[in-house]
């Protein structure tokens, strides 16, 4: 059996620690850091040879991507085994096509960038599955984290899973599948980055402690939307769950005014990190 060796970047040092050691890896150590003008550095400080190498590096914010790139160059120096890039929050998926003439594939563009380096790439909860897709000279696979939502929603204590719209709905079937509980979806319209519109539904969460399950949550719009409808249904308490919390623009404090929680996964580490994807992606790894 060869030696495996995890190596972290700053954007997710916690899940770096907790993947190592499911799999009973060493945790490699790294200098990162930044020049005064704002570029980065990054040296792996331990020798890589004949080991199978886990990189783990989101490509969000932007700056990570380069970070991954740099990381994924450095490794290219060793005479490592094998190289798996596990992507914790694949950033620019959301873009997965064109939506209007002269924009970009986005989520192909990073792809093109960072799939040269490895052997195999991971992500978890990828918001597009297509994007896997445009991964042509390496092996790519989204893990799932429902089962560690499902886990954290059980020990919370939950009647009732919620997808905000019908795009998500399978992974909530999981979650709620996994949790023993019923399961319904809302009928979301996006009408732009920051405006969501939640169509009236009827479900049945009168006096029921409800989940909204979903993989981003961003500027809160779509929870927050989800979580008025359901409080308007008689739902007697709303959690908010999701695999990458982004919280852009404080939308953490416009989600504590509707919600009884918010919980998210150690993809993007924040305050309401609550449960950790290491066992999922240790599962595919192992
Ligand atoms: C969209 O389809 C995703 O699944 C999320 O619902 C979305 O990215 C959340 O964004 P926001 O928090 O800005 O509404």
């Amino acid at each position: 059996m060869s030696i495996m060796i995890v190596i972290g970047g700053s954007s997710s040092p916690k899940l770096s620690a907790s993947l190592a050691n499911e799999l009973g890896a060493t945790l490699a150590k790294t200098d990162i850091k930044r020049f005064p003008d704002g570029e980065g550095y990054v040296r792996v400080l331990d020798p890589l040879d004949g080991q199978d190498v886990v990189l783990v590096s989101n490509t969000y914010p932007d700056e990570k991507m380069i970070e991954t790139l740099l990381l994924c160059d450095a490794i290219e120096e060793f005479e490592y085994k094998r190289f798996t890039l596990v992507i914790p929050y694949f950033g620019y998926s959301r873009q997965d096509k064109q939506f209007n003439p002269g924009e970009p594939i986005s989520a192909r563009a990073m792809v093109r960038a960072l799939e040269v380096y490895p052997d195999m790439v991971l992500t978890v909860d990828i918001h597009a599955d297509s994007t896997i897709e445009w991964f042509e000279t390496c092996d790519a696979k989204n893990v799932s984290g429902h089962l560690e939502i499902a886990n954290k929603l059980k020990e919370i204590g939950v009647d009732f899973i919620v997808s905000p719209d019908e795009g998500r709905i399978r992974t909530a079937e999981k979650v709620s599948k996994d949790v023993g509980v019923p399961c319904d979806y809302l009928v979301k319209d996006r009408i732009d980055g920051n405006i969501v519109r939640m169509e009236p539904k009827s479900i049945d969460v009168s006096g029921k402690r409800v989940a909204i399950v979903d993989d981003i949550i961003s500027t809160g719009g779509t929870i927050i939307k989800a979580s008025n409808e359901l409080k308007k249904l008689g739902a007697a308490s709303v959690i908010a769950a999701c695999t990458h919390g982004l919280f852009a623009n404080n939308a953490l404090d416009r989600l504590g005014m509707c919600c009884d929680n918010v919980i998210s996964s150690d993809t993007i580490e924040n305050q309401t990190t609550v449960f950790s994807v290491a066992p999922a992606i240790a599962r595919e790894i192992a």
